[in-house]
């Protein structure tokens, strides 16, 4: 048999990193192997409560930079599915917003970040 290639079957995460004494927002795991298909569990800690929204954003290979969820309030959710990676972010607490990271194919730098407000546009308003 074929000895199968190891290290194509699994997906660097990385997460983007700043000083962690200065930033506002900490996130764990800074990196992370997943097995093809299979699913990892990243945290974000929010520091500073004036800034309470909390948001995921996505780097895919290409360099595209996309937001995946902006939540304010403590038990929200937002489910969401791009090409390689299925998302689900949960705000679990006043300062931790949580990124469940399912089906994972394709290698990704996902960043976490905090924000007064939301600049996303209420449905209720059309651009
Ligand atoms: C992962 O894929 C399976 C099969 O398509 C799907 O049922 C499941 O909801 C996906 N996981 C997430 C978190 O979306």
């Amino acid at each position: 048999m074929f000895p199968f290639p190891v290290l194509w079957s699994w997906v660097i995460m990385a997460v983007g990193s700043t000083d962690a004494a200065a930033s506002l927002v900490e996130q764990r795991p800074r990196w992370v192997l997943v097995r093809r298909g299979q699913a990892e569990t990243l945290h974000c800690t929010l520091r500073n409560s004036q800034y309470p929204w909390m948001s995921w954003y996505q780097q895919d290979s290409q360099g595209q930079l996309q937001v995946l969820a902006s939540l304010g309030n403590v038990g929200d959710k937002e489910a969401t599915s791009l090409p390689g990676a299925d998302y689900q972010a949960t705000r679990v607490s006043d300062t931790e917003l949580r990124l469940l990271v399912a089906n994972v194919t394709q290698r990704r730098t996902l960043f976490c970040t905090c924000s007064e407000d939301t600049v996303r546009c209420p449905p209720w308003i059309s651009d």
